[in-house]
């Protein structure tokens, strides 16, 4: 159910209270508006003074305003003591900073043209980029309008730069001047006549608290909330209600109202059901992250085995479903505000490496987009770092190795691997990741092909022309056979171990094999890929993806697989006709296309669902993976859109 039907829900927004109910009632919900607190403009204390003066004196080299209202406050709060000209023509000659749209109309208003303007989707971050790319900022004074809390990552990465900051705060923060209606909120949540929250800044949570304590029932309230859905607004809200002790249900990927609610709309129903149930078991639900909630025994719907039951199994048995499966290659990445979130305290190694951090964002990325299966989130090239080649991954150079191997010697001595050993940190992400994944949901295992690897430790990187790689194994065709015997006994051992923890499928990732032609495929990869998908344990869906393949699609079918992965400059009618109907296909959807309009995209889904044309055994998916930058509400909308067109 994607809607809030049959949910009561508590909204503490005062400002933009009416808008929130108005959301809330759009989606179905029953609506109860509870403001928790009031913004009164600060005192002008020392530091808005002072900032003011030094503005005037052209001692900051650059201003940042982080919000419209923000910035309009800032100017009544200075504009009594100095002359909004005088304010202005200081501005003028300043390195201005507008966050958005909201703060550019407000400059523009005042007839200023910021110096720089971060774009989409306006956090601290992009402020931070365009500062950076602006030049360097050692020694730099820099004023930033506050709102609310402190940006302190901002002002953090600032002054990691070498710029000197001075915040500058705009308002402070007070209880409601009529307390009643928060006080009947806090009431009905503490009788359970609330199902979910939804919390629009950090403050609102200490003053529900404070309030609650003020009638008593704070720890009541605590209880409650245990059993009651909490949405918070954005990374600020959920850290402070983190620190209160609060646990954080959903928060959406932007720091919107909309995107709060629709996102509770399509998630609360489920994650009402998994808290109640987890605290009926005793689980601390106010601690508990989205890999220690349980499923209630009966989510899984009719059939004993919602697995094997599952629309992507079924397809990929080429079985009638309901609805085209859906599922997308790098549904995990940094697209997501939460995986970057993650990502900027680890490298990308140590989170692969890290069986948390791995099954927590593939089981993020089925929540946030409501795909049929999960991928577990690794790399194709953590099964090459015990051999010694010096892997590592450079922010926007991808993955290199600083000891290619170019000689048959290299081969010999490429020192033996362990999969089984050296990879236990995959197959315990994949344990959790089961647990904590639905039921219903398939996890697919996943490996890169012995050419895609091979092509990678020979060029030491990605490449255009494959040059090293095909010079390598036209040159010493031996070496070639005994580096993919090698690639094929470890991926056997390491797939099958892949299976033994809980993994439903697997895919072969042969991304660059495309760039052979169909004879030199047939010589010096097919008889490997041949040999490693007829390793694998019987049972498992294979799906067989690379990309450029359009010509050697019947020599990769042969090769075997249950599922052909196709990317996007196929015609998917076509190429499915020339494999044959026996096959099942994945794909294939350009990933550029999510830049378009939502229209657009569901348009050109419904272009790919009709070359399917409901024939069992399509798979959707992208042609290739997801791209960063790519808009998470497009992505959204894809998956939807698959899933409302294709049900039969
Ligand atoms: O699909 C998923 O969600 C599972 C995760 C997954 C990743 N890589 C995560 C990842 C999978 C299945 C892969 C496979 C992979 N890795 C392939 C085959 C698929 C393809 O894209 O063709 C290849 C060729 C690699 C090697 C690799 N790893 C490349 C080319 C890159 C990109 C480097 C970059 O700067 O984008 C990586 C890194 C990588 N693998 C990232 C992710 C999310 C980005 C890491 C980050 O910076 O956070």
């Amino acid at each position: 159910m994607a809607d809030l039907e049959g949910l009561r829900v508590t909204c503490f927004e005062s400002r933009m209270a009416s808008e929130m109910i108005g959301l809330v009632e759009r989606m179905g919900g029953s609506a109860r508006s509870a403001p928790a607190m009031r913004e009164l403009p600060a005192p002008v204390g020392p530091n808005t003074r002072a900032f003011a003066e030094q503005l005037i004196a052209g001692q900051f080299d650059i201003v940042v305003f982080l919000t419209g209202v923000g910035a309009g406050a800032l100017m009544s709060l200075i504009e009594p003591y100095y002359p909004r000209p005088t304010v202005i023509e200081a501005l003028s000659k300043t390195v201005s900073v507008v966050r958005g749209p909201k703060p550019l109309a407000v400059l523009r208003g005042w007839h200023v043209k910021p110096t720089l303007q971060a774009g989409e989707p306006n956090t601290w971050r992009e402020v931070l980029e365009v500062l950076v790319k602006a030049g360097p900022l050692t020694g730099k004074r820099i004023a930033i309008q506050e709102y609310g809390e402190p940006n302190l990552a901002l002002v953090e990465a600032l002054e990691a730069h070498g710029a000197e900051v001075a915040p500058v705060p705009v308002y402070t923060w007070a209880l409601p001047e009529d307390l009643e209606p928060l006080r009947e909120a806090i009431r009905a949540l503490c009788d359970g006549r609330t199902e979910v929250v939804a919390f629009t800044s950090a403050q609102q949570a200490r003053n529900v608290l404070q309030v609650a304590a003020d009638m008593g029932v704070e720890n009541g309230l605590r209880e409650a909330l245990k059993g009651t859905v909490i949405g918070s607004i954005g990374p600020t809200a959920s850290a402070a209600l983190r620190q209160l002790g609060l646990g954080v249900d959903f928060e959406p990927d932007r720091t919107r109202m909309g995107h709060l609610v629709r996102g509770l709309a399509r998630s609360a129903t489920t994650l009402l059901r998994r808290k109640r149930a987890s605290l009926e078991v005793g689980i601390d639900t106010s601690r508990a992250g989205r890999l220690e909630l349980i499923w209630p025994a009966d989510e899984c719907g009719a059939t004993t085995d919602p697995l094997h039951d599952s629309a992507f199994l079924r397809a990929c048995r080429r079985e009638k479903t309901e609805y085209t499966p859906i599922w997308l290659m790098r549904q995990a990445g940094r697209y997501q505000r939460a995986y970057r979130e993650i990502r900027s305290k680890v490298s990308f190694l140590e989170m692969c490496k890290r069986p948390d951090l791995a099954a927590e964002v593939t089981v993020m990325a089925v929540e946030q987009l409501g795909v049929d299966a999960a991928i577990i989130f690794s790399d194709i090239l953590l099964i090459v770092e015990p051999m010694g080649v010096g892997l590592s991954y450079q922010e926007g150079h991808g993955p290199m190795m600083a000891r290619p191997v170019r000689t048959s010697q290299d081969v010999d001595n490429l020192p033996g691997i362990e999969p089984v050993e050296s990879l236990a940190c995959v197959f315990e992400a994949i344990r959790m990741a089961r647990r904590a994944l639905h039921p219903a949901v398939p996890l697919i295992g996943f490996c890169g092909a012995p050419f895609t690897i091979a092509s990678y430790l020979i060029e030491g990187r990605s490449s255009r022309d494959f040059r090293q790689t095909k010079t390598f194994m036209y040159r010493d065709p031996g070496a070639w056979y005994a580096l993919m015997d090698r690639l094929v006994c470890d991926h056997a051992k390491y797939l099958n171990a892949q299976i033994d923890a809980g993994v439903q499928a697997v895919q072969l990732f042969d991304s660059w094999v495309g760039c052979l032609n169909e004879a030199d495929y047939r010589e010096f990869v097919m008889p490997h890929m041949h040999a490693l998908i007829h390793a694998i344990k019987p049972g498992v869906p294979i799906i067989h993806f690379g990309t450029n393949t359009a010509t050697i699609l019947k020599a990769i079918k042969q090769a075997g697989g249950d599922v052909i992965g196709l990317d996007w400059r196929v015609d998917l009618a076509e190429a499915w006709q020339e494999l044959g109907h026996d096959v099942a296909v994945q794909g294939n959807f350009d990933p550029v296309v999510l830049f378009a309009t939502p229209a657009r995209i569901r348009k050109q889904a419904q272009v790919i669902l009709d070359q399917a044309a409901g024939r069992p055994g399509h798979i959707f998916n992208l042609g290739h993976g997801i791209l960063p930058d790519t808009p998470v509400d497009h992505v959204i909308a894809l998956v939807d859109g698959v899933h409302d067109l294709s049900r039969r």
